[in-house]
């Protein structure tokens, strides 16, 4: 399927019209959930404690909370600071299944002045739905998320 990502850069561009953090990314799950196709869960993970990521705003059903950086998809990204994309989470052993339909995962760390801020975390139910392209796209998505808002040094 093709996403129109810079379209959707645009778009995201356009609603974000505050600079307020908490507003901000409760929108920003909200647009992925209408704009992609074929997800189940979107939502941030904010290091709120050392070394831990808090639930924060999200659309979908409820989530598992707080996952320790040792831990999951999730964590894989905070630790490493690379985005993780997982074709099929039932791969992964130490993946966590918060959403037992959630089937392929894409996250993306977040660092504001070299701190890991939170995550983006998106889960779809069809196994190997985010692309290369999908990537770039959601990664460049975060971008606009991260130019139009000031981070909190602690959420
Ligand atoms: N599956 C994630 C946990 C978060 S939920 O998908 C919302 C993980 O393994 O880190």
């Amino acid at each position: 399927m093709t996403v129109d990502y810079a379209l959707l850069a645009r778009q995201l561009a356009a609603l974000l019209d505050t600079r307020d953090w908490l507003t901000n990314s409760a929108q920003t799950t909200a647009f992925l959930m209408q704009a992609l196709p074929e997800l189940n869960w979107a939502g941030f993970y904010l290091q709120r404690e050392p070394e831990t990521l808090c639930l924060g705003p999200f659309q979908g059903k409820p989530a598992c909370h707080p996952i320790p950086f040792s831990k999951g998809v999730c964590g894989a990204a905070a630790r490493t600071r690379t985005t993780q994309r997982i074709d099929d989470v039932h791969a992964v052993a130490d993946h966590i299944a918060c959403d037992a339909a959630s089937r392929a995962e894409l996250v993306v760390p977040i660092l504001v002045a070299d701190r890991l801020w939170g995550v983006l975390d998106l889960d779809s139910p069809v196994k190997g739905r985010f692309s290369e392209a999908d990537q770039a796209g959601i990664e460049s998505l975060v971008a606009v998320f991260l130019a139009q808002t000031d981070l909190a040094e602690r959420p």
